[in-house]
């Protein structure tokens, strides 16, 4: 009987676009997943791709069921909103437990032989452990991010939680000399009570316990990290990039890959831009986009749309309804057309295009695309290294500013953006010089080239994400699949 792992993401689109391409690997090497979103993340997936194409599609063996977070279907819900991290940890985790335990009692067929959790759902370990599952962690960043946090307490014995103005982080085993501000904006802000610090420490614990850590990154890439991480957890495994193999199959091979693919699984509706890239000439376009959370004040918004337009670039700019943030913080559904400057539309109208989502990959992979103003969250860096394509990072929160430390010291294919105002906002003059520099830049090309070959090679047949995934696959082929009549509360 095939093996059947439950896989939980953290329900955002950062952790479901990794999750959704691991179980269509596994998928295709005969094991059974049943694929975990939460009831909002659901209707708005249904609501993207205009209730096209349902999202059960058995010849992937993939399985959708949904839980519940138990907010309205109208909250706002924020990176940074206490009250959706609490019921992620508290109401989802219940249905979530809920779920597994009727799967279990209905002895779905073939049975569960594992949980796959987001290690930012510390209590994906507690429901495997209460079930007798295997538990296996997602580790959704970088590996030099999880050496951080494996070493956090030296951060905080050496006075910098927060860090000191001056002086570089060169202690960390695994890392280079780091400035202050490319750590992770928890620990920038030292504050432990921060939503996003506790989330991210409270899953600490859980990577001790998991049968292994998977991560979404590439050996090659993070060599003397993942060393250190592989010391202290030898049961750590790069099996990155995470993207379909398709888009390492060479050119022509995407075009059967259409906008509307049964495997998307984007919270916005994806606009058709391809049409578009394809009448412009090659590597001459900057995508521009700002992952699935980020908000940005409107003042910046403005700066950027200042950027774009002095640059004389051509641009693809996603702005999704919910960039903008008002000064109180809050979400709003702002029009863009309302905050652009005056004169922007008009003036960009022969080389812009903006929309409220792309589908990213294929846009990454488009010839004309030559650079990408990005704000360094991990899925789109791994995705822009996988695909060649340099970058211009401009951190929004989270753990941006070390994926942008490696971006731009350790990889050398992206450029920063420097801030002369009091405010950190950064000027449009500053954008558009970088943006131009971004196109320009034949040396960063060519490295970012280089990058991708090391990826390609990593996941072709004998390196050493291949290796690792069919040593994964190996493990869950090999688990029991034993039925178990279990009944609520029963002793575990
Ligand atoms: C967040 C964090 O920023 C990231 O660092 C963390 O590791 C995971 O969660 P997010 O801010 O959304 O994620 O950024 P990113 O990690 O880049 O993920 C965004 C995903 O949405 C990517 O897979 C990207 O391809 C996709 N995307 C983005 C689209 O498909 N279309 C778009 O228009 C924009």
């Amino acid at each position: 009987m095939a093996p059947h792992a439950v896989i939980i993401p953290y329900p955002v689109q950062g952790h479901i676009n990794p999750l959704i391409r691991l179980s269509e690997k596994l998928a295709s090497h005969g094991i059974i997943i049943t694929f975990v979103n939460t009831d909002f993340n659901h209707c708005k997936m249904m609501k993207a791709r205009n209730r096209h194409g349902i999202l059960q599609d058995p010849s992937f063996n993939i399985r959708f069921v949904q839980v519940t977070d138990g907010l309205p279907f109208d909250f706002k819900r924020t990176a940074v909103s206490v009250e959706f991290f609490n019921a992620l940890m508290t109401t989802m985790r219940a249905s979530a437990e809920d779920l597994l335990d009727k799967l279990l009692i209905q002895s779905c067929e073939p049975p569960v032989s594992c949980v796959i959790g987001s290690s930012f759902l510390p209590w994906t370990i507690d429901i495997a452990k209460k079930f007798e599952l295997p538990f296996v962690a997602f580790w959704s960043q970088a590996v030099s991010v999880q050496v951080i946090y494996r070493h956090l307490s030296m951060i905080i014995d050496n006075g910098d939680f927060p860090p000191k103005k001056q002086g570089m982080i060169d202690y960390i085993p695994g890392l280079p000399p780091m400035h202050p501000q490319d750590l992770p904006s928890d620990i920038q802000s030292g504050d432990p009570s921060n939503p996003v610090h506790q989330v991210i420490v409270q899953q600490l614990p859980a990577l001790e316990e998991a049968a292994w850590i998977i991560s979404n990154t590439v050996y090659e890439l993070e060599r003397q990290a993942s060393n250190v991480t592989k010391e202290k957890s030898p049961v750590f495994l790069s099996i990155g990039p995470l993207i379909p193999s398709i888009y390492f199959e060479g050119e022509g091979k995407l075009e059967d890959f259409s906008i509307a693919s049964p495997r998307s699984l984007s919270l916005w509706a994806e606009s058709n831009c391809l049409p578009w890239l394809d009448s412009r000439p090659e590597r001459s376009v900057c995508y521009v986009s700002f992952g699935s959370l980020a908000q940005i004040s409107r003042v910046q918004v403005q700066e950027i749309a200042r950027g774009l337009m002095e640059s004389e670039q051509a641009f693809l700019w996603v702005i999704r309804p919910d960039l903008v943030s008002s000064e109180a913080g809050k979400t709003t559904s702002i029009d863009y057309i309302d905050i652009l400057p005056g004169g922007f539309l008009e003036k960009t109208k022969d080389r812009g295009l903006l929309v409220p989502w792309s589908p990213q990959l294929l846009v990454l992979s488009h010839p004309s695309v030559g650079g990408f103003f990005t704000h360094g969250g991990w899925n789109s860096t791994v995705e822009s290294l996988s695909l060649g394509v340099p970058m211009l990072v401009f951190p929004q929160g989270i753990e941006q500013s070390t994926n942008r430390m490696l971006v731009v010291n350790q990889w050398k294919i992206g450029l920063r953006l420097d801030s002369c105002r009091d405010d950190a906002v950064i000027e449009g003059a500053e954008i558009a010089k970088c943006v131009k520099a971004l196109l320009k830049d034949e040396e960063m090309r060519k490295r970012s080239n280089q990058v991708r070959d090391t990826i390609m090679k990593a996941v072709g047949e004998g390196g050493s994400s291949w290796k690792n995934m069919n040593d994964f696959v190996d493990y869950l082929m090999s688990l029991p699949t034993k039925k178990m009549h279990l009944s609520r509360g029963s002793k575990r």
